[in-house]
């Protein structure tokens, strides 16, 4: 028996949703950082050309795609063609296995310091503190080492919120978590971002470091191959943001698109959803660059020597400014790393709710187990990031997942809709909802869209090919990058060869406008 299609309550509640499974860990830390990396405000440009060529377009393919079907990844696909029911097994389970395993790990990173910072315990060596005390990083990734207890046990506990949360249905759960988690969580950003605007060293470091623009770092028609070059990888590296932090390429929009109620406007809330996330990295830019201005300028060190990048900006940069603050630097640190926290939860939940969604569409058990034994494999599994080499594996996984992991859903999830589909028939549905899409997202999505990805796969090849990521040994990174997509594109089709019920496959929602629209 087929159970009922639960449904979002409304549609604020969608987007506080989807919102929250775009605004994450990346957008603070991995925003900021390649903004200052890669030009300050010419990264901009890249940034809103990925945005307007991939970001919007991919996020309208997505939602309408969950809309049309009514279905998770897996059921969407195979009710457009049985041949990519694999492709859309894929997707969730890269997002589950090869991202929520450390993110949740991260998420815990965050939990241990914000209890740190009721007494600032990172003392003065942040960088010793997070490295040699906190994580107790081994030499090398296959020195696994032992599990750390603290860090276990903080990733068991956000397990359990997830579990908690995605347990009932999705207005029950994930919609009713989003509508509190959101509203906190722009408050805490507002907070800190006016708080630090106003920190000696501030505005500084805002318009000599962060809008500045360095258009050479972008300049693809240099004269100089080397420029060029690295104006390839800037460019690169903005795409594979844009895919990161609107969680595209993992199947979750489709999940949520297609708990909406048949009347919806697809286009707009697309445009909403992007426009929100870029403008939340955008402003937690202020409080990144402010803050870490501030820092520099009471050290006497230049702002090159004070900024760091990844995991180093939240947990060894920030906290040793936090130290430095002349006053309540306790509830500095405090509210910085709740609103980690809330902004990991928020998208972490949906992450799991797109792999739940895929389970129940198929095998139609209830959704409770599911999530129950989801969340318990999921800890299991992520205990091998809470080991002393958990750093390393994060950083391989990492690096393999969003530059070929999530490129290949975006790109194979554009050709399939825009040549198997046919992409007038997504953009005509979308546009019955409310908002008309012009005919030119058609061309974007068939021929320029995939071509920019083919040539982003080609850059991120060709880069791993003439040097071992980040020098790690090439049997590590064959074990947990190669590896892991691979594992995952394994368990994919082993899911696929279960059969369907036959109910499911018949397209319900396809009306007969849509034929005729062919
Ligand atoms: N969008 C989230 C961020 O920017 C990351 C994320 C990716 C979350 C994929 C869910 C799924 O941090």
């Amino acid at each position: 028996m087929s159970q009922q299609r639960s449904s979002w309550k409304s549609n604020f509640g969608f987007l506080l949703a989807a919102i929250g499974s775009a605004i994450g860990l990346g957008n603070v830390w991995r925003f900021s950082y390649m903004a200052h990396q890669h030009g300050g405000g010419a990264f901009l440009v890249p940034y809103l050309v990925a945005l307007i060529v991939a970001g919007v377009p991919i996020m309208i393919i997505e939602y309408g795609l969950g809309h049309r079907e009514k279905g998770s990844s897996p059921l969407s696909f195979v009710r457009i063609d049985k041949k990519f029911e694999w492709l859309g097994w894929w997707m969730p389970i890269i997002a589950m296995f090869g991202i929520m395993l450390y993110y949740s790990v991260v998420i815990g990173w965050c939990i241990n310091y914000f209890f740190y910072s009721f007494n600032l315990s990172w003392g003065s060596d942040t960088q010793g503190f997070f490295f040699s005390q906190f994580l107790q990083l081994s030499d090398s990734a296959s020195d696994i080492g032992g599990i750390r207890t603290p860090i276990a046990a903080a990733t068991l506990f956000v397990w359990i919120l997830c579990w908690f949360i995605c347990y009932r249905d999705i207005r029950h759960g994930i919609e009713k978590a989003s509508v509190i988690f959101m509203p906190i969580l722009f408050l805490l950003t507002i907070i800190l971002v006016l708080w630090s605007l106003f920190l000696e060293g501030a505005s500084d470091a805002i318009f000599n470091h962060y809008l500045h623009a360095d258009w050479s770092k972008i300049n693809l028609f240099s004269d100089d191959p080397e420029v060029q070059s690295s104006a390839g990888k800037v460019w690169a590296a903005a795409f594979g943001q844009i895919f990161f932090t609107l969680s595209l390429g993992f199947g979750i929009m489709i999940t949520y698109a297609s708990y909406l109620p048949q009347e919806t406007n697809i286009g707009k809330n697309a445009f909403i959803t992007c426009f929100v996330n870029c403008l939340y990295s955008f402003i937690a830019g202020f409080a990144v660059f402010g803050i870490v201005g501030f820092m520099a300028q009471s050290q006497g060190v230049p702002f090159e020597d004070a900024i760091k990048g990844g995991p180093q900006l939240a947990f060894v940069v920030y906290p040793q400014a936090i130290s430095l603050l002349p006053s309540m630097n306790v509830l500095f640190g405090a509210i910085f790393f709740l609103m980690l926290v809330i902004a990991g939860l928020t998208s972490g939940i949906s992450l799991i709710e797109a792999f739940t969604c895929a389970i129940t569409d198929k095998f139609d058990w209830p959704r409770g187990k599911v999530v129950t034994v989801i969340c318990v494999l999921g800890f299991l599994g992520s205990l091998i990031f809470t080991t002393r080499a958990g750093l390393y594996i994060l950083d391989i996984a990492d690096h393999f997942i969003t530059n070929y992991g999530l490129v290949i859903g975006g790109l194979l999830e554009c050709l399939i809709i825009g040549w198997v589909l046919k992409a007038s028939v997504l953009r005509k549905h979308i546009s019955r909802l409310g908002t008309v899409i012009p005919p030119l997202w058609d061309i974007l999505i068939k021929f320029i869209t995939p071509v920019i990805l083919i040539y982003l796969l080609y850059l991120s090849l060709a880069g791993d090919l003439a040097e071992n990521y980040e020098g790690y040994p090439t049997g590590q990174l064959l074990l947990y990058g190669v590896g892991l997509i691979f594992i995952c594109l394994v368990v994919a089709l082993v899911l696929t060869l279960a059969p369907w019920k036959p109910e499911k496959l018949k397209r319900r929602h396809r009306s007969e406008e849509d034929e005729l629209l062919i």
